[in-house]
C-alpha cells in the first residue's frame, strides 16, 4: 500500500478525513504521542487497526472526540465527578474509562462493557475528528510492543506502506501517553499514569483517587537479576547477554499486561542516589564495552520529569537505530507524579530489570 504523507494544512486534513470516512486508517499527531486513527463506529476499520499494529484483540482502543458533548454517543451518562474532570482537563491528556453504549462496536472496546474516551489538546487532531464527522479509535501509532511514536519519522519507521496516510505534524509536546482513569468503580482509579497526576485529579474532584496495584509492581519479568548490587559479578557475555521470559500478570487495563515500549536492546534500570547511579552507569558501560558490546545510556537531570517524559520514547528509538546491545537507564525518583509516569514506561521497557546501587 502507498502511504500518503500529509501536512496539517486544511486541504490535507480534508483529504485525511475523507480516508477515515471511507473506512481507511490515518496516523495523526496529538499532544501526547501520534495516534493511528480509524472510525471508532466502523467495526471493519477498527479490526484493521488491530491487524496493522499486530495488537492483541483484547486490548481496547481509546476513542477520541472533538467536543465534550460527543461523549454522549459513546456512554449512557456522565456522573458529577466525570463532568468536573472534563471541565478541568479536556482537551488534554486524560482518558476516562466509562460505561459503554451498545452502539459502540465491541471490537473498539476489546469486548469490554466500558469505553475509554479522550479529547486531545491538539489543533490538527481536533480538526481531523471534526472533519471526519465520527469519533476516532486511535491507539498509539507504533507496531505493538515498540516504543510509542513522538515524531512523524517514528510513525514512518513503523507503519509506512501499511496504512493509508500519515499526517506529519510537529514532535509531540508531552511525549508519553495520556493518563487512563477508570470512572466505573467505587473510587476513580488510575490504570495508566501520565502527566495529569493523581494529585491533579484529586484536586479537581475533591476525593481520593486509587492507583491500580499493578502499577506498583516491582518484580522482574524474567529471571531475578542475579547481578543486583552494583559490585556483583557480570553474567558471561556481559549484561547485554542476560535475558528472561515474561511472567503471567493480569492488571485491570488490558494494555498494561503486554510487554511494551521494548527497545531491541537489553535494557536495565539503575536505581539509587543520582551520584551513585552515574558512577555505576560509567563502570558498567566500560565493563560491557570491554566485552565488545555497544552500550547506550539514558540519564535525565534530577527532577526534570516533564523533560524526561518529552524525550524518553524518542531516546529509546534513537538508541535502537544506533544498534546498541545494552541500554543503561537512570531511574527517576517520584512517588506518584510525572516522574512516576515516566518510570512506568522505563520499567516496562526494561522488563522490570533493575540494579539498585
Ligand atoms: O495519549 C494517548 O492515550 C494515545 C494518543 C494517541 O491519544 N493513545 C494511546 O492508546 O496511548 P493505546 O491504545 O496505545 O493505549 C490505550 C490504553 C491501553 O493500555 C488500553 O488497554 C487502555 O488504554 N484501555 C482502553 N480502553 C480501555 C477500557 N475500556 N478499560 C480499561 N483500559 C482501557
Ligand atoms: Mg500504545
Amino acid at each position: 500500500m502507498n502511504t500518503q504523507i500529509l501536512t496539517t494544512s486544511q486541504e490535507d486534513l480534508h483529504m485525511a478525513a475523507r480516508i477515515i470516512r471511507q473506512g481507511g486508517l490515518v496516523a495523526f499527531p496529538t499532544e501526547t504521542v501520534y495516534g493511528l486513527g480509524g472510525d471508532a463506529m466502523n467495526d471493519e476499520a477498527v479490526r484493521k487497526i488491530y491487524a496493522v499494529k499486530g495488537r492483541p484483540g483484547d486490548n481496547p482502543m481509546i476513542v477520541h472526540i472533538a467536543k465534550a458533548s460527543e461523549a454522549g454517543q459513546l456512554t449512557p451518562h456522565l456522573g458529577g465527578a466525570t463532568m468536573s474532570l472534563i471541565d478541568s482537563f479536556w482537551p488534554g491528556p486524560l482518558t476516562l474509562v466509562l460505561p459503554k453504549k451498545a452502539t459502540v462496536p465491541a471490537a473498539t472496546t476489546g469486548w469490554l462493557s466500558t469505553v475509554a474516551v479522550r479529547m486531545p489538546d491538539h489543533p490538527a487532531a481536533l480538526a481531523l475528528i471534526r472533519l471526519s464527522g465520527c469519533p476516532l479509535a486511535a491507539p498509539s501509532a507504533n507496531l505493538s510492543g515498540r516504543p510509542s511514536p513522538t515524531k512523524a519519522s517514528h510513525v514512518v519507521e513503523d507503519l509506512d506502506g501499511k496504512i493509508d496516510a500519515i499526517v506529519a505534524g510537529e514532535d509531540c509536546r508531552v511525549g508519553i501517553e495520556s493518563t487512563v482513569l477508570d470512572m466505573t468503580g467505587v473510587s476513580p482509579a488510575i490504570l495508566r499514569p501520565g502527566v495529569i497526576t493523581r494529585r491533579d485529579i484529586e484536586a479537581a474532584i475533591g476525593c481520593k483517587v486509587e492507583i491500580d496495584p499493578s502499577l506498583r509492581r516491582t518484580e522482574p519479568d524474567g529471571e531475578p537479576a542475579a547481578f543486583t548490587g552494583g559490585e556483583a559479578a557480570l553474567p558471561a557475555g556481559g549484561l547485554a547477554g542476560a535475558s528472561g521470559e515474561a511472567a503471567a500478570f493480569c492488571p485491570k487495563s488490558p494494555g498494561m499486561k503486554y510487554k511494551h515500549y521494548a527497545p531491541k536492546a537489553r535494557m536495565i534500570v539503575l536505581e539509587g542516589r543520582q551520584d551513585r547511579v552515574k558512577s555505576a552507569i560509567d563502570r558498567l558501560k566500560k565493563q560491557d564495552e570491554s566485552l565488545g558490546n555497544r552500550v547506550g545510556v539514558i540519564l535525565f537531570e534530577e527532577n526534570a520529569f516533564s523533560e524526561a517524559a518529552h524525550a524518553f520514547f524518542a531516546k529509546l528509538r534513537e538508541l535502537d537505530n544506533q544498534g546498541v546491545d545494552l541500554i543503561l537507564a537512570g531511574a527517576l525518583s517520584d512517588a506518584d507524579g510525572v516522574g512516576f509516569a515516566v518510570m512506568n514506561r522505563m520499567m516496562k521497557a526494561a522488563g522490570h530489570a533493575v540494579i539498585k546501587v
